[in-house]
Protein backbone atom coordinates (compact mmCIF):
# COMPACT_ATOMS: atom_id res chain seq x y z
CA UNK A 1 0.00 0.00 0.00
CA UNK A 2 1.27 3.63 -0.87
CA UNK A 3 0.20 6.24 1.88
CA UNK A 4 -3.77 6.10 3.02
CA UNK A 5 -5.35 8.64 0.40
CA UNK A 6 -9.02 9.88 -0.60
CA UNK A 7 -7.68 10.77 -4.01
CA UNK A 8 -7.83 8.12 -6.31
CA UNK A 9 -8.15 9.94 -10.39
CA UNK A 10 -10.50 7.64 -12.19
CA UNK A 11 -11.57 5.73 -9.59
CA UNK A 12 -15.10 5.53 -10.97
CA UNK A 13 -14.20 4.09 -15.06
CA UNK A 14 -12.89 1.41 -12.88
CA UNK A 15 -14.92 -2.47 -12.61
CA UNK A 16 -15.82 -3.53 -9.29
CA UNK A 17 -12.77 -5.30 -8.92
CA UNK A 18 -10.48 -2.52 -10.10
CA UNK A 19 -11.76 -0.11 -7.97
CA UNK A 20 -10.69 -3.02 -4.83
CA UNK A 21 -7.73 -2.92 -6.23
CA UNK A 22 -7.39 0.88 -6.27
CA UNK A 23 -8.70 0.79 -2.43
CA UNK A 24 -5.78 -1.84 -1.45
CA UNK A 25 -3.29 0.13 -3.24
CA UNK A 26 -4.39 3.64 -1.48
CA UNK A 27 -6.68 2.80 1.15
CA UNK A 28 -5.11 -0.64 2.92
CA UNK A 29 -8.10 -2.85 1.60
CA UNK A 30 -6.59 -6.02 1.84
CA UNK A 31 -7.16 -9.90 2.65
CA UNK A 32 -10.77 -10.34 4.66
CA UNK A 33 -11.73 -6.86 4.60
CA UNK A 34 -11.76 -7.48 0.69
CA UNK A 35 -13.75 -10.00 0.83
CA UNK A 36 -16.09 -8.60 3.32
CA UNK A 37 -16.64 -5.36 0.32
CA UNK A 38 -16.96 -7.70 -2.54
CA UNK A 39 -18.79 -10.43 -0.60
CA UNK A 40 -22.28 -8.88 0.14
CA UNK A 41 -21.71 -6.28 2.79
CA UNK A 42 -20.05 -8.71 5.67
CA UNK A 43 -23.33 -10.04 7.41
CA UNK A 44 -23.57 -13.44 7.60
CA UNK A 45 -27.13 -15.20 7.89
CA UNK A 46 -26.13 -16.18 11.35
CA UNK A 47 -25.35 -12.66 12.51
CA UNK A 48 -28.63 -11.16 11.00
CA UNK A 49 -30.59 -13.55 12.95
CA UNK A 50 -28.71 -12.79 16.53
CA UNK A 51 -29.32 -8.46 15.24
CA UNK A 52 -32.99 -8.38 14.76
CA UNK A 53 -36.39 -10.48 14.85
CA UNK A 54 -38.24 -12.81 12.17
CA UNK A 55 -35.11 -13.11 9.90
CA UNK A 56 -35.39 -14.87 6.93
CA UNK A 57 -32.63 -12.98 4.92
CA UNK A 58 -29.79 -10.40 4.76
CA UNK A 59 -31.20 -6.85 2.57
CA UNK A 60 -28.69 -5.56 0.19
CA UNK A 61 -27.91 -2.08 -1.13
CA UNK A 62 -24.81 -0.77 -3.13
CA UNK A 63 -22.25 0.20 -1.40
CA UNK A 64 -20.18 2.97 -3.03
CA UNK A 65 -17.28 4.90 -1.64
CA UNK A 66 -16.97 8.77 -1.55
CA UNK A 67 -13.70 10.23 -2.44
CA UNK A 68 -11.31 13.47 -2.00
CA UNK A 69 -12.54 14.07 1.68
CA UNK A 70 -9.88 16.33 3.22
CA UNK A 71 -11.40 17.14 7.20
CA UNK A 72 -9.55 18.61 9.28
CA UNK A 73 -6.42 18.08 7.18
CA UNK A 74 -7.10 14.48 7.58
CA UNK A 75 -7.90 12.00 4.10
CA UNK A 76 -10.67 10.04 4.44
CA UNK A 77 -12.24 7.62 2.05
CA UNK A 78 -16.02 7.16 2.65
CA UNK A 79 -18.27 4.33 2.32
CA UNK A 80 -21.41 5.12 1.55
CA UNK A 81 -24.64 2.17 1.25
CA UNK A 82 -27.55 4.04 -0.97
CA UNK A 83 -29.80 2.77 -3.89
CA UNK A 84 -30.58 6.78 -5.31
CA UNK A 85 -27.94 7.49 -8.00
CA UNK A 86 -25.64 10.48 -8.48
CA UNK A 87 -25.47 10.73 -4.40
CA UNK A 88 -21.71 8.83 -4.18
CA UNK A 89 -20.41 10.60 -7.52
CA UNK A 90 -21.83 14.07 -6.21
CA UNK A 91 -20.58 13.87 -2.65
CA UNK A 92 -16.61 12.93 -3.80
CA UNK A 93 -17.56 16.03 -6.72
CA UNK A 94 -17.99 18.33 -4.50
CA UNK A 95 -15.71 17.24 -1.62
CA UNK A 96 -13.15 17.25 -4.91
CA UNK A 97 -14.10 20.76 -5.54
CA UNK A 98 -13.38 22.28 -1.46
CA UNK A 99 -10.09 20.50 -1.30
CA UNK A 100 -8.94 22.60 -3.39
CA UNK A 101 -9.95 25.61 -0.76
CA UNK A 102 -8.31 23.11 2.03
CA UNK A 103 -11.21 20.52 2.20
CA UNK A 104 -13.64 20.64 5.53
CA UNK A 105 -12.96 21.69 9.27
CA UNK A 106 -15.45 20.95 11.76
CA UNK A 107 -15.66 20.26 15.53
CA UNK A 108 -17.90 17.88 17.59
CA UNK A 109 -19.28 18.51 21.32
CA UNK A 110 -18.32 15.83 23.81
CA UNK A 111 -21.14 13.20 23.45
CA UNK A 112 -23.39 14.51 26.08
CA UNK A 113 -26.84 12.42 25.46
CA UNK A 114 -30.20 13.98 26.96
CA UNK A 115 -32.10 11.59 28.90
CA UNK A 116 -36.03 12.63 30.09
CA UNK A 117 -37.89 11.59 32.10
CA UNK A 118 -41.26 12.72 32.74
CA UNK A 119 -43.97 13.11 36.09
CA UNK A 120 -47.36 14.08 35.45
CA UNK A 121 -49.97 15.98 38.03
CA UNK A 122 -46.85 17.10 40.10
CA UNK A 123 -48.72 19.13 42.87
CA UNK A 124 -45.61 22.03 43.42
CA UNK A 125 -44.31 22.66 40.08
CA UNK A 126 -43.33 26.02 41.04
CA UNK A 127 -40.81 24.54 43.69
CA UNK A 128 -39.61 21.40 41.47
CA UNK A 129 -36.43 22.83 39.86
CA UNK A 130 -35.23 23.98 43.40
CA UNK A 131 -35.73 20.95 44.93
CA UNK A 132 -34.42 18.79 42.12
CA UNK A 133 -31.05 21.08 41.85
CA UNK A 134 -30.78 20.90 45.70
CA UNK A 135 -30.17 17.29 45.51
CA UNK A 136 -28.63 17.30 41.90
CA UNK A 137 -25.30 15.78 42.78
CA UNK A 138 -26.64 12.78 44.45
CA UNK A 139 -29.01 12.30 41.42
CA UNK A 140 -25.87 12.28 39.13
CA UNK A 141 -24.73 9.87 41.77
CA UNK A 142 -27.25 7.66 41.63
CA UNK A 143 -26.82 7.50 37.91
CA UNK A 144 -23.35 7.18 37.37
CA UNK A 145 -24.05 4.15 40.13
CA UNK A 146 -25.99 2.44 36.93
CA UNK A 147 -23.63 2.68 34.44
CA UNK A 148 -20.19 1.84 36.24
CA UNK A 149 -18.24 0.80 33.37
CA UNK A 150 -18.58 3.84 31.77
CA UNK A 151 -17.87 6.40 34.41
CA UNK A 152 -14.66 3.97 34.99
CA UNK A 153 -13.81 5.23 31.46
CA UNK A 154 -14.55 8.73 32.46
CA UNK A 155 -17.57 9.52 30.99
CA UNK A 156 -21.35 9.00 32.87
CA UNK A 157 -24.05 11.94 34.01
CA UNK A 158 -23.03 15.27 34.00
CA UNK A 159 -25.74 17.98 34.50
CA UNK A 160 -29.15 17.97 35.10
CA UNK A 161 -32.59 20.37 34.09
CA UNK A 162 -36.25 20.69 35.28
CA UNK A 163 -38.55 22.05 32.60
CA UNK A 164 -42.04 22.35 33.53
CA UNK A 165 -44.19 21.69 30.63
CA UNK A 166 -47.72 22.80 32.10
CA UNK A 167 -47.48 24.05 35.24
CA UNK A 168 -52.08 23.74 35.61
CA UNK A 169 -51.58 19.85 34.57
CA UNK A 170 -48.56 19.33 36.68
CA UNK A 171 -46.03 17.95 33.80
CA UNK A 172 -42.72 17.93 34.93
CA UNK A 173 -39.52 16.67 32.66
CA UNK A 174 -36.41 16.40 34.24
CA UNK A 175 -33.40 16.32 31.98
CA UNK A 176 -30.33 14.31 32.57
CA UNK A 177 -27.14 15.05 30.43
CA UNK A 178 -24.80 11.62 29.79
CA UNK A 179 -21.40 11.98 28.46
CA UNK A 180 -21.73 8.42 26.67
CA UNK A 181 -18.18 8.78 25.40
CA UNK A 182 -18.11 6.62 21.47
CA UNK A 183 -21.30 4.94 21.72
CA UNK A 184 -24.22 6.30 20.25
CA UNK A 185 -25.49 5.81 23.68
CA UNK A 186 -29.26 4.97 23.89
CA UNK A 187 -29.40 2.37 26.01
CA UNK A 188 -27.11 4.26 28.71
CA UNK A 189 -29.06 7.09 29.05
CA UNK A 190 -32.46 5.18 29.12
CA UNK A 191 -30.74 2.77 32.35
CA UNK A 192 -29.53 6.51 34.07
CA UNK A 193 -33.50 7.82 33.20
CA UNK A 194 -34.72 4.65 34.84
CA UNK A 195 -32.22 4.47 37.73
CA UNK A 196 -32.78 8.14 38.63
CA UNK A 197 -36.59 8.02 38.02
CA UNK A 198 -37.44 6.86 41.74
CA UNK A 199 -35.33 9.60 43.46
CA UNK A 200 -36.47 12.50 41.24
CA UNK A 201 -40.24 11.00 42.28
CA UNK A 202 -39.46 11.97 45.77
CA UNK A 203 -38.55 15.18 44.70
CA UNK A 204 -41.25 16.14 42.58
CA UNK A 205 -44.06 13.81 43.39
CA UNK A 206 -46.87 12.92 40.95
CA UNK A 207 -47.18 10.21 38.46
CA UNK A 208 -43.89 8.69 36.80
CA UNK A 209 -44.19 8.72 33.05
CA UNK A 210 -41.66 8.30 30.34
CA UNK A 211 -37.91 7.14 31.06
CA UNK A 212 -36.29 7.48 27.57
CA UNK A 213 -33.52 9.10 25.82
CA UNK A 214 -34.42 12.35 23.74
CA UNK A 215 -33.26 11.86 19.89
CA UNK A 216 -32.57 15.69 19.96
CA UNK A 217 -29.35 15.67 22.01
CA UNK A 218 -29.17 19.26 21.71
CA UNK A 219 -25.59 19.17 23.51
CA UNK A 220 -24.28 16.83 21.25
CA UNK A 221 -23.40 18.78 18.59
CA UNK A 222 -21.38 18.84 15.03
CA UNK A 223 -20.27 21.76 13.24
CA UNK A 224 -18.31 21.93 10.38
CA UNK A 225 -17.62 24.81 7.38
CA UNK A 226 -15.83 24.76 4.39
CA UNK A 227 -14.78 27.63 1.16
CA UNK A 228 -14.84 26.91 -2.23
CA UNK A 229 -13.99 29.26 -4.82
CA UNK A 230 -16.37 30.65 -7.77
CA UNK A 231 -13.59 28.66 -10.17
CA UNK A 232 -13.84 25.38 -8.91
CA UNK A 233 -17.39 25.93 -8.90
CA UNK A 234 -17.74 27.03 -12.55
CA UNK A 235 -17.45 30.26 -12.27
CA UNK A 236 -19.75 33.18 -10.18
CA UNK A 237 -23.08 32.81 -12.05
CA UNK A 238 -23.08 29.32 -10.35
CA UNK A 239 -21.63 30.56 -6.89
CA UNK A 240 -23.93 33.04 -6.98
CA UNK A 241 -26.77 31.06 -7.73
CA UNK A 242 -26.04 28.32 -5.05
CA UNK A 243 -25.86 31.63 -2.58
CA UNK A 244 -29.53 32.51 -3.88
CA UNK A 245 -30.62 28.82 -3.57
CA UNK A 246 -29.53 29.12 0.45
CA UNK A 247 -31.44 31.99 0.39
CA UNK A 248 -34.32 30.28 -0.55
CA UNK A 249 -33.89 27.32 1.42
CA UNK A 250 -34.29 30.35 4.57
CA UNK A 251 -37.20 31.52 3.58
CA UNK A 252 -39.27 29.01 2.76
CA UNK A 253 -39.52 25.29 4.86
CA UNK A 254 -41.16 24.08 1.56
CA UNK A 255 -37.46 24.42 0.09
CA UNK A 256 -35.74 24.51 3.79
CA UNK A 257 -36.82 20.61 3.38
CA UNK A 258 -35.55 19.64 0.04
CA UNK A 259 -32.57 21.43 0.90
CA UNK A 260 -32.04 18.98 4.19
CA UNK A 261 -33.13 16.13 2.23
CA UNK A 262 -29.99 16.72 0.17
CA UNK A 263 -27.74 17.35 3.23
CA UNK A 264 -28.57 14.10 4.55
CA UNK A 265 -28.42 12.48 1.30
CA UNK A 266 -24.95 11.83 2.20
CA UNK A 267 -24.86 11.84 5.61
CA UNK A 268 -27.04 9.14 5.55
CA UNK A 269 -25.37 6.85 2.98
CA UNK A 270 -22.20 7.27 4.84
CA UNK A 271 -24.39 6.20 8.17
CA UNK A 272 -25.85 3.57 6.60
CA UNK A 273 -22.45 1.87 5.82
CA UNK A 274 -21.75 2.53 8.99
CA UNK A 275 -23.99 0.40 10.91
CA UNK A 276 -25.44 3.69 12.95
CA UNK A 277 -29.12 4.59 13.91
CA UNK A 278 -29.75 6.55 10.86
CA UNK A 279 -33.45 6.89 12.23
CA UNK A 280 -32.18 8.60 15.34
CA UNK A 281 -29.96 10.96 13.37
CA UNK A 282 -33.08 11.86 10.78
CA UNK A 283 -34.90 12.59 13.74
CA UNK A 284 -33.10 14.71 15.46
CA UNK A 285 -31.37 16.63 12.49
CA UNK A 286 -35.24 17.10 11.52
CA UNK A 287 -35.77 18.60 15.20
CA UNK A 288 -33.05 20.41 15.37
CA UNK A 289 -34.22 22.15 11.99
CA UNK A 290 -37.29 22.95 13.56
CA UNK A 291 -35.93 24.38 16.97
CA UNK A 292 -36.93 28.32 17.52
CA UNK A 293 -40.23 28.46 15.61
CA UNK A 294 -39.92 27.98 12.23
CA UNK A 295 -38.08 25.40 10.33
CA UNK A 296 -34.83 26.04 9.35
CA UNK A 297 -32.03 24.94 6.52
CA UNK A 298 -29.27 22.74 8.24
CA UNK A 299 -26.96 24.35 6.22
CA UNK A 300 -25.71 28.12 4.65
CA UNK A 301 -23.84 29.10 1.60
CA UNK A 302 -22.68 32.94 1.47
CA UNK A 303 -20.52 34.39 -0.83
CA UNK A 304 -17.54 35.34 0.70
CA UNK A 305 -14.30 37.14 -1.83
CA UNK A 306 -14.12 34.79 -4.68
CA UNK A 307 -16.02 31.86 -3.83
CA UNK A 308 -18.14 30.36 -1.18
CA UNK A 309 -18.19 29.65 2.53
CA UNK A 310 -20.93 26.71 3.51
CA UNK A 311 -21.32 26.06 7.35
CA UNK A 312 -23.58 23.33 8.71
CA UNK A 313 -24.66 22.67 12.59
CA UNK A 314 -26.80 19.80 13.95
CA UNK A 315 -27.19 17.33 16.71
CA UNK A 316 -25.81 14.16 15.80
CA UNK A 317 -25.69 10.72 18.03
CA UNK A 318 -23.13 8.36 16.35
CA UNK A 319 -21.04 6.07 17.99
CA UNK A 320 -17.56 4.20 16.78
CA UNK A 321 -18.32 1.44 19.37
CA UNK A 322 -21.64 -0.59 20.36
CA UNK A 323 -24.53 -1.72 18.37
CA UNK A 324 -23.90 -3.31 14.67
CA UNK A 325 -19.96 -1.66 15.02
CA UNK A 326 -19.22 -4.58 16.93
CA UNK A 327 -22.31 -7.27 15.67
CA UNK A 328 -21.45 -6.56 11.86
CA UNK A 329 -18.51 -7.25 10.25
CA UNK A 330 -19.14 -5.49 6.66
CA UNK A 331 -19.61 -2.77 8.95
CA UNK A 332 -16.69 -2.95 11.53
CA UNK A 333 -14.72 -3.33 7.68
CA UNK A 334 -16.42 0.28 6.72
CA UNK A 335 -14.97 1.84 10.04
CA UNK A 336 -11.48 0.18 9.05
CA UNK A 337 -11.66 1.85 5.40
CA UNK A 338 -12.80 4.93 6.82
CA UNK A 339 -10.40 5.47 9.74
CA UNK A 340 -11.95 7.54 12.28
CA UNK A 341 -10.44 7.65 15.85
CA UNK A 342 -13.51 8.24 17.52
CA UNK A 343 -17.03 8.94 17.86
CA UNK A 344 -16.61 13.20 17.63
CA UNK A 345 -14.24 12.43 14.72
CA UNK A 346 -16.48 10.45 12.98
CA UNK A 347 -19.45 13.35 13.46
CA UNK A 348 -17.24 15.84 12.05
CA UNK A 349 -16.82 13.23 9.02
CA UNK A 350 -20.65 12.78 8.42
CA UNK A 351 -21.30 16.63 8.63
CA UNK A 352 -18.76 16.97 6.14
CA UNK A 353 -20.20 14.49 3.66
CA UNK A 354 -23.62 16.08 4.32
CA UNK A 355 -22.21 19.54 3.11
CA UNK A 356 -20.54 18.28 0.42
CA UNK A 357 -23.55 16.70 -1.37
CA UNK A 358 -25.77 19.69 -0.35
CA UNK A 359 -23.21 21.51 -2.41
CA UNK A 360 -23.42 19.03 -5.04
CA UNK A 361 -27.03 19.53 -5.60
CA UNK A 362 -27.33 23.23 -5.19
CA UNK A 363 -24.71 23.44 -7.79
CA UNK A 364 -26.56 21.71 -10.40
CA UNK A 365 -30.26 22.54 -9.46
CA UNK A 366 -28.14 26.32 -9.78
CA UNK A 367 -26.84 25.58 -13.36
CA UNK A 368 -28.61 23.10 -16.04
CA UNK A 369 -31.06 21.73 -13.24
CA UNK A 370 -30.93 17.95 -12.00
CA UNK A 371 -33.00 16.42 -14.35
CA UNK A 372 -30.66 16.24 -17.05
CA UNK A 373 -27.47 14.94 -15.39
CA UNK A 374 -29.73 12.93 -13.08
CA UNK A 375 -31.47 11.55 -16.27
CA UNK A 376 -28.29 10.80 -17.62
CA UNK A 377 -27.00 8.96 -14.78
CA UNK A 378 -29.89 6.73 -15.02
CA UNK A 379 -29.29 6.25 -18.65
CA UNK A 380 -25.90 5.37 -18.33
CA UNK A 381 -26.58 2.39 -15.26
CA UNK A 382 -28.71 1.07 -17.62
CA UNK A 383 -26.68 0.70 -20.33
CA UNK A 384 -23.84 0.25 -18.86
CA UNK A 385 -22.00 2.86 -20.78
CA UNK A 386 -18.89 4.46 -20.18
CA UNK A 387 -19.25 7.74 -18.16
CA UNK A 388 -18.66 10.78 -19.32
CA UNK A 389 -16.61 13.61 -17.16
CA UNK A 390 -19.11 16.05 -17.68
CA UNK A 391 -22.44 13.52 -17.50
CA UNK A 392 -24.08 13.58 -14.30
CA UNK A 393 -25.48 16.23 -11.60
CA UNK A 394 -23.01 14.86 -9.60
CA UNK A 395 -20.09 16.16 -11.36
C1 LIG B 1 -32.43 14.64 -4.40
O1 LIG B 1 -32.25 13.41 -3.74
C2 LIG B 1 -31.92 15.77 -3.53
C3 LIG B 1 -32.18 17.18 -4.06
O2 LIG B 1 -33.58 17.37 -4.27
C4 LIG B 1 -31.68 18.12 -3.01
C5 LIG B 1 -31.99 19.59 -3.28
O3 LIG B 1 -32.98 19.90 -3.96
O4 LIG B 1 -31.23 20.42 -2.75
C6 LIG B 1 -31.49 17.38 -5.38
Amino acid sequence: MTGYTSRISGFYRGTVDERLDALTEHAGVAGELRSFFAGGGGLSLEAADRMSENVIGVHGLPLGVALNFLVNGVEHVVPMAIEEASVVAAASNAARMVRESGGFHGHATAAIMTGQVQFDGAPDTDGAAARVMAHRDAILGLGDASIPRMVERGFGCRDLDVRVLDAAEGVVVVHVYVDVGDAMGANMVDTVAEAIAPALHELIGGLIGLRILSNLPSRRRVSVRCDVSDSALGGTAVADGVARASRFASLDPYRACTHNKGFMNGLDAAAVALGQDWRSIEAGAHAWAATGGGYRPLSTWKRIPGGLRGEAELPLAVGTVGGSTRAHAGVRAAFELLRVRDARQLAVVLASVGLASNLAALRALAGEGIQRGHMRLHHRKAEECAESEAGTWAK
